[in-house]
């Protein structure tokens, strides 16, 4: 493919740190790749233990806590002295997988409050910053220790957005959301005896990723 250069340029407006009067809606901007903050008429501003507070005042209960992640409720005073000295201090911000002090306190602890104390001879190992990298490496682990390749995962389950999480849900609306069809050989839509029982992908319009999303 060639490409040519457009013969008239458009005028570039300048950049400038200085913001402006909004001229779009900013959920407008966002892409639709949304999902609470469709159903949420709310923007939130504070969040301070169990309650979320939006711009207009009002006050939530957060029971959704972070999807389970927050247990120590938004701004645990004692946390966010730790994060925020961590900045202060010039520390490692993002490592990948050296190994940092930080690193090796966390394990040390890990050991001595979690493991030791029941006995667990674990190794541990960091996938990644969310629930789909953990689900993506357990996958990976499973296949490679039992040399085996087939998963069985329940109705309806959420494991994540990557194709090996989704691999496994079996919710036709997240799978049709990322174009993946609910039918493989084994699990068709179908009613032809021949596509059940063979390797070959199913062309039927019941297993489409649009049927799926339906
Ligand atoms: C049960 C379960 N597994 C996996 C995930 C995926 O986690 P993440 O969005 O951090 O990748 C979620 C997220 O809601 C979840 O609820």
């Amino acid at each position: 493919m060639t490409m040519t250069a457009p013969t008239e340029t458009a005028a570039k407006p300048e950049l400038t740190d200085e913001v402006s009067a909004p001229t779009v809606d900013p959920i407008e901007l966002e892409s639709g790749v949304r999902s609470y903050s469709r159903g949420w008429p709310a923007v939130f501003t504070h969040a301070k233990g169990s309650v979320l507070t939006a711009e207009d005042g009002s006050e939530y209960i957060d029971f959704f806590a972070g999807a389970g992640t927050l247990n120590y409720g938004h701004n645990h005073p004692e946390l966010k002295k730790v994060v925020i000295d961590h900045y202060l201090e010039d520390r490692v911000v993002h490592g990948l997988d050296m190994f940092t002090d930080v690193r090796r306190t966390f394990l040390q602890t890990f050991d001595e409050k979690i493991l030791k104390p029941r006995g667990l001879d674990y190794k541990v190992a960091f996938p990644g910053p969310g629930g789909t990298n953990a689900v993506e490496a357990a996958l990976k682990l499973a296949r490679k220790v039992t040399g085996r390749e087939s998963v069985v995962s329940f109705t309806n389950g959420f494991h994540g957005m990557t194709l090996g999480a989704l691999s496994v849900t079996g919710n036709s609306m997240k799978r049709g959301g990322a174009g993946i069809p609910w039918c493989t050989p084994r699990r068709c839509r179908s009613t032809t005896t021949s596509v059940r029982s063979s390797r070959t992908s199913c062309t039927s319009s019941a297993c489409s990723p649009t049927a799926a999303a339906a």
